[in-house]
């Protein structure tokens, strides 16, 4: 494991046998069930700034001056500058019919070093690194005899240093399109910066668009943050959900995520209102949805708009729904479709011709907030849809087991159903021993689509929780490991789970929801424990589930095994606050090798990582050694940990 610090000191197992410790079996002897193979992924929607001042690398904020009609957010006229200027937004002015809203920038005085220039914050400052291109691109028109130059810098809030600039001129009465690269040379790295673009001389200018790109991940262009995808795949994701969560149903029917307006270059995007408060660009659209999975060689889980939108409308099945059914398919079709398709095509066109491998499709999210109990008929109408064109599509409902039985989906048998939870660490610490254990086996598979433990007096929807750190302490990742032991446990039935959300940008006016899995500002990012505890579950997994007892402890644990390596993960969770000596049992082993590996993540529960100390909770390798089929091993009070043993002597 990349982010796994190595103990030089070796972990010693205790070899005697302590009359007074409880008991943990593991039965070796058969498999107790297959493990999903697509157990471990991500669930993702526009919340938190997950996109738009988060993974999304764009750095300008409000670059298309569409965020509020009524001023421009987010940019400001740089007042220190001696010259004379004035900025306003101008519908009459637009690039197109998706960019409908330009910045005007009139500058009336101006000479050599007072230049009049406007400035963009970013999301919570630029960040400026060293030795680093930034390709800055704008949409621009001017007012007949105003050809340039024009100069775009990244330079200090205090206007005192340039870190970058570049000029180019060209400008004229038609829309056209200029492309800069900024270089950094040897600076410290800070977000206390800003994008400026200044003219030294007096005319007029309209910007369309404005985006300023650092290098992204695999140096895509309209990609994605470097340390965000490289932390996202540390977690070793089989799938990832999106676009929501309640992004897919939006506030009402026109805000849902209206695919066919996230796809083609970014100036075709008009971006819409997400109903987590903020507008989003669509600047992460449908295509960068699969490309970011095929970055993490993860499948696509999409959730599909199924009629159902949050401020309570809804689209009545039969005739009405049909619209939105038709776009369902045509959305799975540009997914999955050959190029020979008309969906296929245009996906081929945006720059992927291959098709995308996608098995399960979500219809809807949540719909039991449908007041109007719509959901059943609406559920057929897709369901039936997608099962005549696509019939090797796993459909998922949104109603699973953690909404009353009497409400669940009855006209169709869905191939699988969606559940929530959101619980406090003590809800989930008693209700993970006996998960899913009475589910009915022959029922729907299960996918626990969101799911996260809250340690504070506030489930993460209530304002209150706001005030609390973004991410969670060590012991809301002791609540979710039990939880992701039981989900383990029960692995023949719970096919697929994700933490959410996933990601959260800490500035204040950044979150609406806590907790959260990654919390990042312009420039850095960490890990809660809870990440590192997701990550410790997801990177150790066998392929069978093996079956585990615990005796007189409040230990809970897990166990799997690699049917083709032999190797046993043992995964176990002490929420005590003192050590705990555990006689672990394997049964059914002719021999355990006396070294295991061991990861350890431990500390004081309220511990936590944070922006400035991202490394505070860090899972901890070491070796155990005097390992035996019988063997004492004393856990940490308040840890999870994963036991790597392997057969021999
Ligand atoms: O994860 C945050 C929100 O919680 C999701 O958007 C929604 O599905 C759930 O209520």
């Amino acid at each position: 494991m990349k982010k796994l610090a190595t103990l030089s000191i070796c972990a010693i197992a205790l070899a005697l046998h302590s009359p007074a410790a409880p008991t943990f079996t593991v039965d070796a002897s058969q498999s107790a069930g297959k493990v999903s193979p697509r157990l471990y992924g991500l669930m993702t929607e526009e919340i938190n700034h997950a996109y738009d001042g988060g993974l999304y690398a764009e750095l300008i904020r409000n670059r298309a001056f569409l965020d509020s009609a009524t001023a421009p957010v987010n940019w400001e006229l740089v007042d220190d500058s001696g010259a004379e200027a004035t900025m306003a937004l101008d519908p009459t002015n637009s690039f197109n019919d998706k960019l409908t809203m330009s910045l005007r920038l009139t500058v009336t005085k101006a000479a050599k070093n007072h230049a009049g220039s406007v400035a963009n914050t970013g999301y919570w400052g630029i960040p400026v690194q060293p030795n680093t291109r930034y390709r800055a691109t704008l949409l621009a028109r001017s007012e007949a005899g105003f050809t340039g130059p024009v100069t775009v810098s990244i330079v200090s809030d205090d206007g005192r240093l340039v870190y970058a600039s570049e000029q180019f001129k060209g400008l004229a009465a038609d829309w056209k399109k200029f492309e800069v690269v900024l270089k950094t040379g040897k600076v410290t790295p800070t977000t206390k910066a800003r994008f400026q673009i200044a003219l030294d001389q007096p005319g007029t200018v309209w910007f369309g668009l404005v985006s300023l790109f650092p290098p992204t991940w695999n140096d895509q262009p309209n990609g994605f943050r470097k340390d965000l995808m490289q932390m996202l795949v540390d977690l070793n994701p089989k799938f990832l959900r999106f676009p929501g969560g309640n992004y897919v149903e939006g506030d009402t029917v026109e805000t849902r995520f209206d695919w066919k307006k996230t796809i083609g270059p970014i100036e075709e995007r008009h971006g819409h209102p997400c109903p987590w408060g903020y507008y989003s660009t669509d600047g992460l659209g449908l295509l960068e949805f699969l490309a970011w999975c095929e970055d993490m060689k993860a499948e696509p889980v999409l959730a599909v708009y199924a009629g159902y939108s949050l401020k309570g409308a809804h689209v009545n099945p039969g005739p009405d729904l049909e619209p939105f059914v038709e776009e369902a398919l045509e959305e799975i079709e540009y997914v999955t479709g050959d190029t020979n398709t008309t969906w296929g095509a245009r996906r081929a066109k945006d720059g992927h011709p291959a098709p995308f491998k996608l098995t399960y499709v979500e219809i809807g999210n949540e719909d039991w907030f449908d007041k109007s109990k719509s959901y059943d008929a609406r559920f057929a109408q897709i369901y039936d849809a997608i099962k005549a064109r696509y019939p090797q599509l796993k459909t998922i409902s949104t109603f699973g087991n953690d909404q009353p039985e009497s409400t669940h989906v009855r006209s169709r048998k869905p191939d699988m159903t969606d559940e929530h939870y959101y619980r406090s660490v003590d809800t989930f610490l008693h209700m993970s021993p006996e998960f899913a254990g009475k589910y009915d086996r022959q029922g729907p598979e299960i996918f626990v689509g969101e799911w996260a433990a809250y340690e504070t007096s506030f489930p993460p929807w209530d304002k209150r929780s706001q005030k609390e750190p973004p991410t969670p302490n060590l012991n809301a990742a002791i609540g979710d490991a039990a939880f992701m032991a039981a989900m383990e446990r029960n692995s023949d039935l719970i096919k697929m789970q994700c933490y959410a959300p996933l990601f959260v940008n800490v500035n204040p006016g950044g979150r609406q929801w806590r907790p959260d899995l990654i919390g990042y500002d312009a420039i850095s990012a960490y890990g809660s424990p809870s990440y590192y505890a997701f990550q410790m579950f997801s990177r150790n997994l066998g392929d069978e589930i093996l079956s585990t007892a615990s005796l007189e402890t409040a230990v809970q644990g897990c166990a799997t095994r690699d049917g083709q390596t032999g190797e046993i993960f043992l995964k176990l969770v002490n929420p005590q606050a003192t050590a705990e000596p555990l006689n672990i049992k394997i049964k059914g082993l002719a021999s355990v090798a006396s070294k295991a590996g061991a990861v350890t993540l431990t500390g004081k529960p309220d511990d936590s990582n944070s922006i400035t100390q991202p490394g505070r909770i860090v899972p901890v390798a070491t070796t155990v050694r005097g390992v035996k089929a019988d063997f004492i091993y004393t856990l940490p009070p308040h840890s999870i940990v994963v036991l790597k043993l392997k057969s021999g002597s």
